[in-house]
């Protein structure tokens, strides 16, 4: 069953080809691909279906497969190129660069005790330090949390604790968009954990640590989400298996070649910024370019730039970003010469079609085809993305990856078998995964062979691509004595994809003036809870929500009537259906508060 990576995931004949044979012999499949990694000891198959493993009886480790072996081969190689906030500033490290540093930080590591499976918080804006400290965690066995740096005190505070974090990697401070933002007095006090300043610490030379060989199954990393519920969740992720999923995701998809220059503007705070900034470019012995500025500071050409000035061939973003660098002077991309790429990709949200045509023939000059890949923290990698080819439909995600089984149940995308890129367990709450079907909790459709997918069914909503829940919101609303209870719901947003709609029922009729002092009270609750992408751009002050007979709020509702839906559906359920009309009323003149933002 070999193949020509390149070619597996560009025409319907191949793909259909491939991808029946991955079904029919997921052990040849994958064990083909674990081929890629260097063992030291070859696994014994792929799947282990008594034991739920994948990749048993490997040995191996996931920083030796990314640096060590490639500091040996191509030592000189960039592996890492950074940009900062201002133009000119650029930093390169080389295979054999990243391998010391990552030396020195897991050393470091070691010295303070920490040991394999200990958690190690990384706290920490788009720099190669933050790299180099995700891997040297994988070096030693240690778990990382990597935290997003936009996130406040009180939401870094909630994932090192409930996930029994040992120690935290930070900087003091970091400029983005022309400001200074000082990271390290973002921690709150408090935390009773070894907080390890890499901006304080002295570096010794020569120091080896020896790596840490693990089984296949040992943990990597945790990454905190949002689901339904009012608190985030920690996925955690196993290691090789995880390598294995993110590594042949990112070969096959991309069409990778040794010399691709490869650009994700994501961060390493999500899982994007695992999987493909971090890991699957490093795994294959890419250049990896990482950008912790502005895209628009001090003009909207940063990307632009970027590109042209290290041939960028492969190009990684968000429809968020794409919407807004559109919105911008065509002089300012046209000065800019982009001839280097050949794939383009999206991810986070779904892709809208003015959008898509614009990157597409703007950015990618009609000649990439546009990786519009569909997947979650949940599944490590890429699950559903259309073939690398031009005659691709906008906004279609289109087809599942080798070696998973997609189904539509009731409107909503399910995996039915087990692969190698599914979370391990969640550890907020102590539960495992279930391999036999894993719901995504996304809406999708058929379109031929191909799936489109709708968006969230759940209650998270898509902020920009960041993934938030709707009860995060609501648990950081109700916290303020003047409110009595809250809902929040997503409205669809041309920029953002969604924003958070808040209907706030109050304890209290307050002055017309005093209103105002509720909005702040409440943008700054969403803020110090949750953090500064997180506030509600709508509010809108109600009498009641509708409730069900057993109490709970009809959300669905909620929703419908925010997002100004002209023909509600008759709802028996709702107890005190006297309250739609209100409802209906008061979205047409919500407070609207997107310059909140600066409020303190
Ligand atoms: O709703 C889907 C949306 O992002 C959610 C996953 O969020 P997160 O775990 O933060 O991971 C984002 C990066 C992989 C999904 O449930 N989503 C992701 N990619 C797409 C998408 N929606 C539509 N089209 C996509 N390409």
């Amino acid at each position: 069953m070999l193949f020509e990576h390149e070619i597996a995931w560009e025409n319907d004949r191949v793909y259909e080809e491939v991808y029946r044979n991955s079904i029919d012999f997921p052990n040849e499949f994958w064990m083909q691909y674990a081929q890629d990694i260097e063992w030291k000891r070859i696994p014994n198959l792929a799947y282990d279906n008594e034991k739920k493993e994948w990749l048993s009886g490997g040995i191996s480790n996931v920083c030796y497969n990314c640096v060590d072996r490639h500091a040996d081969k191509i030592p000189e190689k960039a592996a890492i190129i950074w940009y900062g906030d201002e133009y000119g500033e650029r930093r390169e490290i080389s295979y054999a660069k990243l391998q010391k540093m990552v030396i020195q930080i897991s050393s470091i590591l070691k010295g303070r005790g920490i040991k394999k499976n200990d958690v190690v918080g990384i706290y920490m804006p788009m720099i190669p330090e933050a790299i180099a400290s995700m891997l040297a965690c994988a070096r030693i066995g240690a778990i990382h949390l990597v935290v997003f740096a936009g996130f406040s005190p009180e939401a870094l505070k909630y994932r090192l604790t409930t996930s029994n974090a040992k120690a935290l990697l930070t900087i003091n401070s970091f400029r983005r968009g022309g400001k200074e933002i000082e990271l390290a007095k973002n921690i709150p006090n408090e935390l009773g954990i070894d907080i390890i300043n890499l901006d304080n610490i002295q570096y010794h030379k020569n120091v080896i640590p020896d790596i840490d060989w693990q089984n296949s199954d040992d943990d990597l990393f945790i990454l905190y989400t949002s689901g339904s519920s009012g608190k985030p969740k920690g996925v955690l992720h196993s290691a090789l298996p995880y390598m294995l999923y993110v590594a042949t995701t990112f070969k096959v998809i991309f069409g990778i070649q040794p010399d691709d220059v490869y650009f994700c503007t994501s961060d390493i705070g999500w899982i994007t910024g695992h999987s493909y900034i971090t890991y699957a470019p490093l795994f294959h012995g890419l250049t990896t370019v990482i950008f912790s500025g502005s895209p628009t500071y001090p003009e909207a050409d940063r990307y632009w730039q970027i590109i042209e000035q290290e041939k960028v061939s492969i190009f990684y973003t968000a429809p968020t970003a794409i919407r807004s660098l559109q919105m911008f002077n065509k002089k300012i991309i046209k000065k800019h010469d982009l001839s280097s790429l050949r794939v383009l990709g999206t991810v986070g949200e779904p892709i809208n079609k003015s959008a898509w045509k614009w990157y597409f023939e703007t950015v990618g000059n009609k000649k990439c085809p546009i990786m519009d890949t569909w997947w979650q923290t949940e599944t490590g990698g890429i699950i559903l993305a259309p073939l690398r080819n031009i005659n691709q439909k906008p906004g279609i995600a289109g087809k599942p990856f080798f070696g998973i089984e997609t189904d539509i149940i009731e409107g909503e995308l399910v995996i039915k078998n087990e692969f190698p890129g599914l979370y391990k367990a969640i550890v907020s709450e102590c539960a495992t995964a279930d391999n036999a079907l894993y719901k995504t909790g996304d809406g999708a459709v058929y379109e031929g062979s191909d799936i489109k997918i709708k968006g969230r069914m759940d209650d998270v909503i898509n902020i920009s691509g960041h993934r938030l829940g709707t009860a995060e919101f609501e648990c950081a609303i109700n916290k303020i004595s003047e409110v009595q209870e809250s809902a929040v719901v997503a409205v669809s947003d041309d920029l953002k994809g969604q924003t958070a709609f808040a209907f706030v029922v109050l304890t209290v009729t307050p002055e017309r003036d005093d209103f105002a002092q509720i909005v702040k009270k409440i943008v700054s609750s969403t803020r110090n809870s949750i953090g500064s992408i997180a506030k509600p751009d709508y509010i809108s002050f109600v009498p009641d929500l509708p409730k069900t007979r057993s109490g709970k709020i009809v959300r669905k509702l909620l929703r419908d009537i925010a997002n100004g839906a002209e023909n509600l559906p008759e709802l028996h359920s709702v107890i005190n259906s006297e309250v739609i009309d209100v409802l209906k009323v008061s979205v047409k003149n919500p407070i609207f508060c997107p310059d909140m933002c600066k409020l303190k």
